[in-house]
């Protein structure tokens, strides 16, 4: 095989979700021995159809990501690529969000990119050229109305993304984050599902972008391949926006 990955080892959380999937599924084309972990093996693919080893996981429980970390060290010594993709979304404003709900999207977005990150290390350091990708969101620089729970933890994984960079670069371990805009997937269909007229939100959604598009999660795979990559040698501590140019316009009326 001649992959841009061949002989890493990667570590995917949400590993099952849209995006991550595809992560997976390129991973593994590219000569990756790949981890898919996420909470169930639920949707179309057996644990190993897609060539990866599938690992339940939540990714707010310290017990199960010290344990998840140590079944890959039993069968790998080394663990080059960790994807932070596990993520919530809460559609409500601040006034809308309860506590209880406030603490569990911090949970999953934060403090599991926090704890696997924190887990992995010993595993990434093994590697001397290790590349650790965060989700991030254009929302953690921007706004979507009604998603501030979301915001907000999306904004404290593009700080965390910095912090990470600074601390562990002189260890050989580059920290990304990727920030996608509108990508279809599970995640973006829950959040049309409350919409009456779906063909039309769509069709409204396509026509802000200047691509005209939402991305695909192989889009992002793309990326996320790429900084996984040792083509990627010098690149850390950067929020990479995949939006199809969304971010990039003055919303104005169209004329
Ligand atoms: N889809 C988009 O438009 C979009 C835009 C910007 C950022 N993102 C981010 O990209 C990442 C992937 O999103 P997606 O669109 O593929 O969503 P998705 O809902 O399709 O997948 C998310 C996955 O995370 C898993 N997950 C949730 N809680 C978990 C937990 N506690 N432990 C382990 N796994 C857990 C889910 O089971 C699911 O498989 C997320 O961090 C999301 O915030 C998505």
């Amino acid at each position: 095989m001649n992959g841009r990955l061949d002989g890493k080892v990667a570590f995917v959380t949400g590993g099952r979700g849209g995006i991550g999937r595809a992560i997976c599924a390129r991973f593994v084309r590219e000569g990756a021995h790949v981890f898919a972990a996420d909470l169930t093996a639920a949707g179309t693919l057996s644990d190993e159809a897609d060539g990866s080893h599938f690992i339940r996981l939540d990714v707010t429980s310290e017990q199960e990501v010290r344990a998840a970390m140590v079944r890959v060290a039993e069968r790998c010594a080394q663990l080059d690529i960790l994807v932070n993709a596990a993520g919530v979304e809460i559609e409500k404003t601040i006034e809308e969000t309860s506590l209880a709900e406030w603490n569990r999207i911090f949970a999953v977005n934060v403090s599991g990119t926090f704890l696997t990150s924190k887990y992995a290390l010993p595993l990434l350091r093994k590697s001397g050229a290790a590349s650790i990708i965060n989700f991030g969101s254009y929302d953690g620089f921007i706004a979507d109305p009604g998603l501030a729970a979301y915001c907000a933890t999306k904004g404290a994984v593009h700080a965390l993304t910095r912090a990470m960079a600074c601390d562990h670069g002189p260890e050989g371990i580059r920290v990304n984050a990727v920030c996608p805009g509108y990508v279809d997937t599970p995640m973006l269909r829950g959040f049309f599902g409350g919409q009456r007229d779906i063909a039309s939100m769509e069709a409204a959604v396509k026509g802000i972008h200047p691509m005209r598009r939402y991305g695909t999660p192989e889009d992002v795979a793309h990326l996320v391949n790429w900084l996984a990559s040792d083509e990627a040698r010098y690149a850390s501590g950067q929020l990479w926006v995949l939006d199809g140019g969304l971010s990039a316009q003055v919303q104005q009326l169209r004329l």
